[in-house]
């Protein structure tokens, strides 16, 4: 029986399965640039990704005597990704009957006020991010509150886990109740600080958070643009034209403004690294603005519906040479599986007349989120040298999969059935940095937790050792 699950995980680990990565954004250049395995094996070493190949080659040879989680029948992929969720919105989710600017303050703010609260930060850190494990994600651009509390919160559960996460303190000085509020002054030097604190420790990086134009004064965005400038190569997160009323808002707000785009333009902050969340009602001279700069368009299908907010145009944006991604934007959003936010996906494109073929979207969840939020180089595919976030997928996870799947004859099928009914069922267990931390119907592990805690048992599905 073999440990793959604990404090002190073993540095080499060779994992068996059936293996999907994309080297390539199949929309762009074709099916050639995905890999598949139908019996693979990959040695993690040291947190990373070492080698990966047929099984027969793999277990004669880089992964020979090594720990086997033999994963066979399941899917293998990187750990998916997801570049846009608000932590303090689990207890947001499902609240009824409203838009987005009357959303915020009738539910989204009040809850939001109670992580001054470093329990509460913490006690909302910790679900969330067992909640993304389960869910077979392993990276996440996350907004936190304007506490700074919250981003230590947040950053210290998921350096537990070690996890690669991005986030960042919310900005936000105006249109809230006051418990929420900083000032220009504040939101610069309390995100500063933060910086010091959290950027580049371990997998962790910081990402300049204002909330978007609506609740920023122009003095807080000028403060922005001045951090931004300082520090030019961290991530900027906020939202853009996400629905008609908040556009209307933006346009009385800043009147100087030919549309919503420029206001972020004339901060600095349409520059690489930047994620957009939603992106629905752009001009064309907006898409071709946030392409020139280098940003991206993270779309966002569970809260666009859930919020009556718009139809996200995946081919306008592409057309435009935008970097697009896709999240769940909890807790406007109403599902953490990104197989479900890519189900959502797919529908709302289809009510455009567009499509979102499955080798796509499972390039979208994971390589193209990856490169999406500027990591493309350490995340988001099997491949050596890459982190060894992994996830382990089942196909026929609940009667209704099992019973799809006796008719289908082709992976691209298979994967289409995954992401159109899979959730969290579907997600068998999660690698974070080489390390495991999900194991389906599994209490959550932390691993740093683990002095304290029995290790748990090993799973009878981890078996044995390669080469035998
Ligand atoms: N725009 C500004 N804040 C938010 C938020 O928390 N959620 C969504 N969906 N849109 C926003
Ligand atoms: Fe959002």
């Amino acid at each position: 029986m073999t440990k793959t699950r604990g404090a002190t995980p073993p540095t080499s680990l060779a994992i068996r399965g059936r293996l999907l990565s994309f080297e390539g954004d199949p929309a762009v250049e074709g099916p050639s640039v995905v890999r598949f395995w139908e019996d693979g094996t990959l040695v993690v070493a040291n947190g990373l990704i070492e080698a990966i190949g047929e099984s027969g080659d793999m277990l004669a040879g880089r992964a020979k005597g090594l720990p086997l989680a033999d994963h066979r029948p399941h899917l293998v992929m990187a750990g998916f990704v997801d570049p846009h969720l608000h932590m303090p919105q689990t207890q947001v989710i499902a609240s009824f009957g409203t838009e987005l600017m009357e959303w915020l303050q009738r539910y989204t703010f009040p809850e939001e006020s109670r992580y001054g609260d470093p329990a509460v930060a913490a006690a909302g850190s910790r679900f969330l991010l067992d909640e993304l494990l389960r869910n077979g994600t392993t990276s996440a651009a996350v907004y936190c509150t304007s506490h700074p509390q919250s981003v230590d919160a947040f950053f210290g559960e998921a350096e537990r886990r070690g996890l690669r996460m991005v986030a960042g303190k919310v900005m936000m000085d105006r249109g809230a109740p006051e418990a929420l509020l900083d000032t220009p002054q504040r939101g610069y030097e309390e995100s500063k600080a933060l910086i010091a604190r959290w950027h580049g420790r371990g997998r962790l990086s910081y990402a300049i958070t204002p909330r978007f134009a609506p609740t920023s004064t122009e003095a807080q965005l000028e403060a922005t643009a001045a951090l931004a400038a300082e520090f030019p190569d961290l991530h900027v997160q906020t939202h853009l034209s996400e629905n008609e009323g908040e556009i209307a808002f933006v346009r009385e707000a800043f009147p100087w403004s030919k549309d919503y785009t420029e206001v972020y333009e004339r901060y600095g902050l349409v520059r690489e690294k930047a994620l957009f969340g939603h992106c629905i009602h752009l001009s064309d001279r907006e898409r071709t603005a946030l392409a020139a700069g280098g940003a991206s368009a993270i779309f966002c299908p569970t809260s666009n519906l859930f919020l009556g907010s718009g139809l996200f145009d995946l081919e306008a944006s592409r057309a435009a040479g935008i970097k697009t991604g896709i999240a769940t934007d909890i807790g406007g959003g109403t599902s953490y599986s990104m197989l479900r936010t890519a189900a959502e996906g797919y529908k709302v494109l289809a009510l455009k007349g567009e499509k979102l073929p499955p080798l796509q979207a499972f390039h979208m969840m994971t390589a193209g989120n990856a490169a999406a939020m500027g990591l493309g180089d350490k995340i988001g595919r099997l491949s050596p040298g890459y982190e060894a976030d992994i996830v382990v997928l089942d196909s026929e996870a609940t009667p209704a999969q099992r019973r799809r799947m006796e008719r289908v004859e082709t992976l691209g099928e298979e994967l289409f059935c995954l992401m159109t009914m899979g959730d969290d069922r579907s997600i068998v267990a999660t690698y974070a940095g080489g390390r495991l931390l999900h194991e389906r119907d599994k209490a959550p592990f932390h691993p740093l937790e683990a002095k304290q805690d029995a290790p748990p048992p090993p799973s009878s599905s981890q078996g044995g050792e390669a080469g035998q």
